[in-house]
């Protein structure tokens, strides 16, 4: 399975989602000339992306803004969502609170490790850099990248000084702003010091990338689990949780979780399915983008369908649903294939 097989699907499928006429599907490439696309991106067009600044404020432009400004353009662009002053939990999880003077010393949060009910953006971001570039690249939520530097650095002013981290007649710019990542409450709180599992004193996700000879044909197999102490602590959680939808809880003491309803991983036709991502259009027990896979099974019940299927599948097409087309699935080989339409034709 080829990378450009697999963009030019992503192209189709967002081409289904988003509902765009039949022609353009069925006058999409299969396999040609797709190379030819594109151009290399102007310079003006690379520095256009390149807004990262990083904790060392590589990237950081020039520029500066006051406390009094910032709450001007809080006001006016912010506190809709975030609340007055920073404090509304309604949108997202509050910026301001939960800090302290101590913290700012020590530059460890002290409420992260006690009874404080939600942590804020104060009490986590340990570099100014960060707050900085997120507002700069993503805020307004409405109207991202819409702030001029210097209104950057006055909301940045502005809820620094919410914190208690700058003072009220602050002007925060390019020139100051490595001093006062030295006030920042949590700028002592990263840590690899936090593994999962007790004891271990590391984090989780350590890895090394396989850079030469990696094994190609490596089948990699996803698992997830948790420490029998941690998946009874709170009692019978098959128990708690929703009784509709494909994710199941897992029963007090048992050995494996209950096996999802419709979603049963263990079976090579769902495997695949998933593998050659048909489930991004299809369920087996809902209508998706096409036909759920129980209806298919209903439908073809006693028929002879397996080899028309399969030519369905592979050729794509329409009409036998309704409207929508399935662009044509040429990626899984054959033998794949007929498991997965033995698979679709059993299901319930
Ligand atoms: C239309 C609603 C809306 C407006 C207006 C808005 N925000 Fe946000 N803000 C959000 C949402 C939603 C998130 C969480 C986004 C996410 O997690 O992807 C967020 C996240 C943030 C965060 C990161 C919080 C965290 O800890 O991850 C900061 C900082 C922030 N906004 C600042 C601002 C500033 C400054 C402005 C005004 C210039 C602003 N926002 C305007 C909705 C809004
Ligand atoms: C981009 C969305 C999309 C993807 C990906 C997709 N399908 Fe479909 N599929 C559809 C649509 C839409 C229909 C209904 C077509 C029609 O009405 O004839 C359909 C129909 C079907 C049918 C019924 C065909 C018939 O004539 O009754 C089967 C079986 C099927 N798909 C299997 C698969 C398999 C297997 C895969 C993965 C290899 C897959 N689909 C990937 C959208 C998709």
């Amino acid at each position: 399975m080829s990378m450009l097989t697999n963009a030019g699907r992503a192209a189709l499928m967002a081409c289904a989602a988003a509902l765009c006429g039949h022609a353009a599907m069925a006058a999409a490439p299969e396999g040609s000339a797709r190379a030819a696309l594109g151009r290399t991106a102007t310079p003006a067009e690379v520095k256009a992306w390149d807004i990262d600044v990083r904790p060392d404020f590589q990237g950081l432009p020039r520029g500066s803004g006051t406390v009094s400004r910032g709450q001007a353009v809080w006001d006016g662009k912010c506190a809709s969502c975030h609340g007055d002053f920073g404090e509304s939990n309604e949108v997202f999880s509050p910026i301001v609170g939960g800090t302290t003077a101590e913290d700012i010393k020590r530059g460890r949060v002290a409420s992260l490790t006690g009874n404080q009910p939600y942590r804020t953006t104060l009490m986590k971001v340990s570099t100014v850099s960060t707050l900085w570039d997120y507002i700069h690249r993503a805020m307004p939520w409405n109207a991202p990248r819409s702030l001029s530097a210097d209104d950057v650095y006055a909301v940045t002013a502005y809820l620094l000084n919410l914190g208690d981290i700058v003072p009220a007649d602050f002007t925060l710019s390019d020139r100051n702003i490595a001093e006062v990542q030295q006030k920042m409450p949590n700028r002592n709180g990263m840590t690899l010091q936090h593994g999962l599992w007790p004891g271990r004193g590391q984090a989780d996700t350590h890895n090394t990338a396989c850079m030469k000879d990696c094994t190609a044909t490596a089948t990699v197999k996803v698992v997830s689990t948790m420490p029998a102490y941690a998946r009874d602590a709170h009692g019978e959680l098959a128990a708690q949780q929703r009784t509709v939808g494909p994710t199941r809880g897992w029963a007090a003491g048992a050995s494996a979780p209950a096996a999802p309803a419709g979603v049963t991983a263990q079976v090579p036709g769902a495997q695949l399915a998933s593998q050659y991502q048909c489930m991004a259009c299809h369920a087996t027990d809902r209508k998706l983008v096409g036909p759920s896979f129980a209806e298919v099974a209903r439908k073809y019940k006693g028929q002879d369908a397996q080899d028309a299927l399969a030519r369905k599948i592979r050729a794509g097409g329409q009409g036998a649903w309704g409207s929508m087309p399935m662009p044509p699935q040429a990626q899984i080989p054959d033998s794949d294939l007929r498991t997965v339409v033995g698979w679709i034709l059993e299901a319930k």
